[in-house]
């Protein structure tokens, strides 16, 4: 494994759109038209199947034969996904670019904070970010620094109190402290001349936004969060699955293009945001047969339990381990031979015919579970449970907590259009064309609020949650997890100013 934990982290950027994976083998499903693009973007695929990575279960009533579509509607489906792209991935100019922009910050923000680090994370650090995409970033600052008591905390008697009461406050105080904290970090951004500038210190993951230059002037769009180790984690996650099969990548920026022209991507109005459709993605070509995908977080398992791997137990919360050494996984989905275009079709496909009644899309175990083994079967709190996607790492969130029957009936008749416009015409331009654009003269679309979604009055739905409440245990096996819904806020307790090496950021290139 090549991981190596950094400073200022740009997880996918940069030179890793150069980094010269491609294999010398033919590419799985790929036209030599599609190789040449391919090589012309330079991008990740080909090696050596490892098989004996290959095992993995699958419910083989939701992965039926290739529809009956002909090679030649095919073929035009993944010269349009592979064009598409190609025309998206941000070119490595603007990769250093952005680079530059997590530099200036990175140098404004450890002026002010020595001990602090800036990470990158969300799709300019998975692998999955347009050319327009935003900059996600995590300041990564020992808890001392955030919660050090300027007149925030309460203090007082806590005599009087009993355990869950003291804890309770304790919490709260903490959640003020991050506040305080949001806001000073406001102030350096400010003062460094940081363009529209807000600030959300009470959202669920407390966040800055703002607006910087790049060298050429550009304004490029950034959100700053503290702490959130769980979304750098799953940054890694998505970005070592980027790197395994080369499919992946075209899939996720179609499908992505594809729910924000078709209006189910906003999860403050109850649909799914870009994370979860791309989680969506890695099960469905995890559970292909032959897989693309396989499941990084069984791999080697058990080995990793008798070494006592310390990602096992997380901050001794959360069970973060996965498997990292892409070169070993490369060319693992090459017994697969699909071509984008067949697998797009069966994406759509297959989430038109999801049993969204019984299953959870769940990528840590490479299947869908079902909601019984969740308990997941009743809406729970503010877990509505209609459509299921489980958190790779914060296995009691349900991604989809805040979708309705109306939004997942949306999201499914836009399964079902894509699929049958897909395999009757092989238009994937039609399929992505805009919702309004359709429906040019037809009463505009009434807005659908999830009304009593937990974070509809949050600016950023990401992160854990920072409430109060129980963590919930580690089930290594990925058994049950308790019946509650997660509340448990990441415990963190960074000793001194050394951070300990549990956010190691993967860069195969060095
Ligand atoms: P674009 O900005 O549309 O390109 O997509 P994105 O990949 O940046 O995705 P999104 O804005 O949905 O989320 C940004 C990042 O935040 C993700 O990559 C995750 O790391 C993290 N994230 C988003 N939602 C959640 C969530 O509900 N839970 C956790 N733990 N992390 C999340
Ligand atoms: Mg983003």
């Amino acid at each position: 494994g090549a991981a190596a934990p950094t400073g200022l982290n740009p997880v996918g950027g940069g030179g890793m759109l150069g980094l010269g994976l491609l294999g010398a083998g033919p590419l799985a499903g790929i036209t030599p038209h599609q190789q040449q693009l391919l090589a012309a973007a330079q991008l990740a695929g080909g090696g050596v199947v490892d098989a004996g990575l290959a095992a993995q279960a699958r419910l083989s009533k939701l992965n039926a034969a290739a529809p009956e579509v002909d090679s030649a509607t095919l073929e035009k489906i993944s010269e349009v996904a592979m064009q598409f792209f190609i025309e998206r991935v941000p070119t490595d100019e603007q990769m250093r670019e952005r680079e530059a922009v997590c530099s200036k910050l990175h140098q404004a923000v450890v002026n002010e904070f020595p001990s602090a680090r800036l990470q990158l994370f969300g799709s300019s650090g998975n692998n999955f970010c347009g050319k327009n995409s935003d900059l996600d970033l995590c300041l990564i600052v020992p808890e001392e620094v955030v919660y050090s008591d300027q007149g925030g905390g309460r203090g007082g008697n806590r005599r009087n109190m009993g355990r869950r009461e003291t804890e309770k406050r304790r919490q709260q105080d903490r959640k003020k402290l991050m506040g305080k904290f949001v806001l000073r970090i406001a102030d350096v951004m400010r003062r460094k001349g940081m363009e529209e500038l807000t600030e959300l210190p009470h959202a669920r993951v407390p966040i800055v936004k703002f607006k910087t230059r790049d060298e050429q002037g550009h304004l490029v769009d950034c959100d700053v969060c503290i702490n959130n180790y769980l979304a750098c984690l799953n940054t890694e996650l998505l970005f070592t699955y980027s790197h395994v099969d080369w499919r992946l990548r075209p899939m996720v920026y179609c499908v992505k293009h594809w729910i924000k022209q078709r209006q189910i991507n906003d999860p403050y109005k109850g649909y799914l945001s870009s994370y979860t459709y791309t989680l969506m993605c890695i099960q469905f070509l995890q559970q292909c047969t032959p897989p693309v995908l396989p499941c990084l977080q069984e791999i080697l398992r058990s080995e990793a339990v008798r070494r006592g791997d310390p990602m096992l137990r997380f901050r001794n919360t959360y069970d973060c381990y996965f498997y990292r050494d892409i070169e070993r996984l490369k060319g693992f989905g090459n017994a697969n031979t699909e071509s984008i275009g067949v697998l797009l079709l069966k994406f759509f496909r297959f989430y038109a015919h999801f049993d969204k009644k019984k299953l959870v899309v769940c990528i840590r175990r490479g299947k869908p579970l079902t909601k019984k083994d969740k308990g997941w079967e009743k809406a729970m709190q503010r877990n509505r449970h209609v459509f299921c996607i489980e958190d790779p790492f914060d296995t009691d969130v349900d991604l989809g907590r805040n979708a309705d029957e109306n939004t997942v009936n949306d999201i499914q008749q836009e399964f079902e259009r894509a699929f049958k416009m897909l395999s009757e015409t092989g238009d994937l331009v039609k399929v992505m064309e805009s919702y309004d654009t359709e429906r040019e003269g037809a009463a505009p679309l009434p807005p659908k609020p999830a009304d009593d979604a937990d974070d509809h009055d949050h600016d950023h739905d990401h992160g854990p949650p920072t409430d109060e409440g129980e963590t919930p245990p580690i089930t290594p096996e990925g058994g049950e997890p308790p019946e509650q819904w997660a509340t448990g806020s990441v415990e963190v307790d960074v000793p001194g100013v050394s951070l300990p090496a549990d956010i190691q950021i993967l860069d195969p290139s060095r």
